[in-house]
Formats: structure tokens, C-alpha cells, sequence
């Protein structure tokens, strides 16, 4: 990078695009720094990965992305992720890490009708961090869940500006409405930094009513609070440099990636090698 790159350097990471959803995030709230981008790839999608191989394998890959990147402060924009590995992951880590926790708790704070839902992958709906969260905050609700890969994928497609079907989506958010209860719901939290990809198809699908809930925002808060730096709305959109975007190998996810990325402001794919 040249040198006029201004500090700090944070460096965002998911299995895919997912992360993109709180870069955004950080940008509308006026993050000022450098945002490096990493996206496992090589081991997308996360949400139907087994416990052991993500504890392996997610610790591994931060240290590998710290050591060549050399950020101020590590964010695991993934849900999936965090609920299972935040812990050893900052046990590798001699910089500061921020998870990302599902909102269940604004969502049960926000709920009307007591019921609430949660749209996830399945690996974050079957989490013990999941269920304690739900028996903290959301004792009182009625909760609706499902855990879904394909709407993972469909989000990927989704923000590399290939056509996603409604009816796709519709098929998947009905798995949610469509249960018993279903028509009490009035929150619902997108526990998957994917899902936020597709927040404007979603409302337009969902029934009347219903507001989506998520993390990004409290993410960028805690990035921003951690560095010191003050919320502004206004901030010159100079403010945040979007530096690489590194992947950790070939599949389907680098593919859309490569073209996801200029939409979303990144004009440099790298590669880095994991071994793990
Ligand atoms: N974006 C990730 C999350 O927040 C998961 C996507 C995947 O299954 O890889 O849970």
C-alpha cells in the first residue's frame, strides 16, 4: 500500500462475503482507518462445518491473516465463528479481537407480540453460546429459528451482483414465517453477517411488520469504541480506505468474490496460503 494510508488497520474477516454487510456498516458510521478484507474461501461455507474442524481451523487462519497483515484490531464478522472460536482465536492473537454475537437481545428487548425469530446457518443455531444467549435475554419470547446454507449462497450470489430468484428467497424465509406461531412474529434477527446482503429483498418479501435485526452496527461501535474514535454520520467518505481483499483459496466464493469486490469498494485480490 503507499504511504499516505491513514491508521489505524483493521482487518475485517468471514468465510465469504458476509463480513462485507459490517464494512458497510463501519463506513456509515465513520470509521477512519484502513479496512483489509479476508475471506476463507478455502473453507466456505462455515455453517455446516463440524465444531472440531472450525476450532482448528479459524484460529489458525487469524494468525496466518495477522502475521502477513499486521492490523491494529481483528474482527470475526462472522457468527458462526464466533459463537465457537472467539476464545481460542484470541488466545492466538496479541491484538484486539471483536466477535460478532447474534442480536437476540435488542430483538427480545424490541418484540411486541413476544415472539421473535432467528434466521441463521445451523452451525450458530445449534451453539451452546446460542442457547445461553436465548436464556438470558429472550426467556420471555416465543422463538422461531432456522438455520439455513442456502440462504448463505443465495446472499454471495446476491452481492456479486448475480440475479437471485424472490421465489428462492421467499421459499427460504417462509421456513422462518411459515411455522407454528409464525404469524405473531414482529422481530427477526439476521444471526448471519450474510444475511444483511440481502436485507432490502428480505423486507419486500417478508410479511407486514416485521423488522430485521442485526449486529453490524454494535460491531462497528465496539471497532470504533476499542480504537477511540467518535461515531460520525458525516464523515468525509475519504475517511475509510478499503484496502486488499485476501482469499485463502479457490471455490465457488472466490469466484463471486472477485466480482463482489469492486462493488464493494476493494480494487485488489490477493491469495494467501493457509496451512490448516
Ligand atoms: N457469515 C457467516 C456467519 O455470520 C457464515 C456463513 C457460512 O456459513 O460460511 O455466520
Amino acid at each position: 500500500m503507499s504511504n499516505q494510508v491513514p491508521s489505524p488497520v483493521c482487518l475485517v474477516f468471514d468465510s465469504g462475503m458476509g463480513g462485507l454487510s459490517v464494512v458497510e456498516e463501519m463506513d456509515q458510521i465513520g470509521f477512519t482507518g484502513r479496512v483489509e478484507y479476508a475471506a476463507d474461501t478455502g473453507f466456505f461455507p462455515y455453517g455446516d462445518k463440524s465444531d472440531e474442524a472450525l476450532i482448528r481451523r479459524v484460529p489458525s487462519v487469524a494468525r496466518t491473516l495477522v502475521d502477513k497483515i499486521r492490523p491494529d484490531l481483528f474482527v470475526i464478522a462472522c457468527n458462526t465463528a464466533s459463537t465457537l472460536a472467539l476464545e481460542v482465536t484470541r488466545a492466538v492473537l496479541d491484538i484486539p479481537v471483536v466477535g460478532t454475537v447474534p442480536a437476540i437481545k435488542p430483538a427480545a428487548r424490541a418484540t411486541t407480540t413476544g415472539t421473535i425469530g432467528v434466521l441463521a446457518t445451523p452451525g450458530t443455531l445449534k451453539r451452546a453460546y446460542t442457547h445461553a444467549l436465548v436464556h438470558e435475554f429472550a426467556r420471555h419470547c416465543r422463538l422461531l429459528t432456522h438455520g439455513s446454507v442456502r440462504l448463505v449462497e443465495l446472499a454471495e450470489k446476491y452481492a456479486s451482483g448475480e440475479g437471485v430468484r424472490d421465489e428462492d428467497l421467499a421459499e427460504e424465509l417462509v421456513k422462518l414465517t411459515g411455522q407454528a406461531g409464525g404469524e405473531e412474529l414482529d422481530q427477526i434477527v439476521l444471526a448471519c453477517t450474510h444475511f444483511p446482503l440481502l436485507r432490502d429483498k428480505l423486507i419486500s418479501l417478508a410479511p407486514v411488520g416485521i423488522t430485521f435485526v442485526d449486529s453490524g452496527e454494535a460491531i462497528a461501535r465496539r471497532v470504533m469504541s476499542l480504537l477511540g474514535q467518535d461515531i460520525r454520520r458525516d464523515a468525509p467518505k475519504s475517511a475509510m480506505v478499503r484496502g486488499d481483499l485476501w482469499t485463502t483459496g479457490q471455490s465457488e466464493s472466490s469466484e463471486r468474490l472477485r466480482k463482489a469486490a469492486s462493488r464493494f469498494g476493494f480494487e485488489r485480490i490477493r491469495e494467501i496460503d493457509i496451512d490448516a
